[in-house]
């Protein structure tokens, strides 16, 4: 029998995933070590593979201790930890798990958006404290038929833009370039669209590109009727102007699930009922979860096969 390729991994998985990974591959935890630097010093050339995700990624510090590297397979479509430039110069597969899981997120983007609109959690809390045995909750917002723009149409946000055609809603859309096969309008300026939006919902990826790109000046073109919802990346929103915002009636209201600092929530938005937070769980069904799982072991199947990764972000 040959030996087990030598695996590390950083970060926790899940119980399923940890368990399959060790029965393919000789595992070794790196947070179980009191002292990563020195065990990578003394151990990192023997690690051919590294299983990661999201939360955690590979930074220059962890690519450098590790110079036999081949691959890399990442829990998550997000790669904003990952140092991609390093892994194509070293030439490092890079295997992540998007695809499977943009009809959760899309169906969450759109749950985010009923709620906030139609105040579906802040009149559930109404009920709870027995409020409407004194009056009635206020009227909300109508979702049908209304505009909504797409701030990054790739995989998620198309599946959300797909959604929206079954409320009648009208879809446009801002991405880096206009996307070829698509009819929704194309806005190229990141202003225009959320001037036009009712609801903005936010699906373009994180890291230092879309850093801070829905600033005050995109919230204030939103206007005091619109929704802002995220469930991409808490960078891509500047959190202080997101809080002033509100804060000053300048937005509607907005839905969360993810944030800059999590899981830390900004206290400001903790008392307000015109804004609906959700512990970053757009990925969260079991379903999913499963298939992200199953896409992590397959990516390095496929590699250790035929030299390949399913799923790279290498290539977009
Ligand atoms: C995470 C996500 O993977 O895929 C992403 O980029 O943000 C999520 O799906 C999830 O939080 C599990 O770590």
């Amino acid at each position: 029998m040959t030996a087990k390729l030598k695996l590390l991994q950083n970060g926790r998985l899940s119980p399923y995933l940890e368990q399959r990974l060790a029965q393919q591959y000789d595992v070794h935890f790196l947070e179980h070590e009191p002292d990563a630097r020195a065990f990578l010093l003394a151990h990192g050339h023997e690690f051919v593979a590294l299983a990661t995700s999201v939360q955690a990624g590979a930074d220059k510090t962890l690519f450098d201790a590790l110079p036999n590297l081949r691959v890399v397979s990442s829990f998550g479509v997000g790669f904003d930890k990952l140092d991609l430039n390093i892994a194509r110069e070293r030439g490092i597969a890079i295997g992540y798990t998007p695809d499977v899981l943009s009809d959760c997120v899309a169906d969450l983007a759109f749950g985010l958006l009923i709620d906030v609109a139609r105040s579906l959690s802040a009149s559930d809390r109404f009920v709870r404290r027995g409020e409407w045995l004194q009056h009635n909750f206020p009227l909300t917002t109508r979702v049908s038929g209304k505009n909504i723009g797409v701030l990054g149409l790739g995989r998620i946000g198309r599946a959300i833009a797909k959604r929206a055609s079954g409320f009648d809603m009208a879809v446009r859309y801002h991405n880096r370039s206009p996307v070829a096969d698509v009819e929704y309008v194309y806005e190229a300026d990141l202003v225009t669209l959320p001037r036009w939006s009712d609801f903005l919902v936010i699906a373009a990826p994180g890291g230092a590109s879309t850093e801070h790109i829905v600033s005050t000046d995109v919230l204030t073109a939103l206007g005091p009727q619109g929704f802002v919802i995220n469930i991409a990346r808490g960078s891509v929103i500047d959190e202080r102007a997101l809080v002033e915002a509100l804060e000053q009636n300048r937005i509607a209201g907005a839905a969360l699930d993810v944030f800059e600092h999590e899981p830390n929530v900004p206290a400001e938005l903790l008392n307000r009922d015109n804004v609906v937070l959700l512990p970053h769980v757009g990925s969260g069904t079991v379903e999913t979860r499963q298939a992200m799982a199953d896409r992590v072991l397959d990516n390095l199947t496929a590699f250790f096969e035929h030299g390949k990764v399913i799923s790279s972000p290498l290539t977009l």
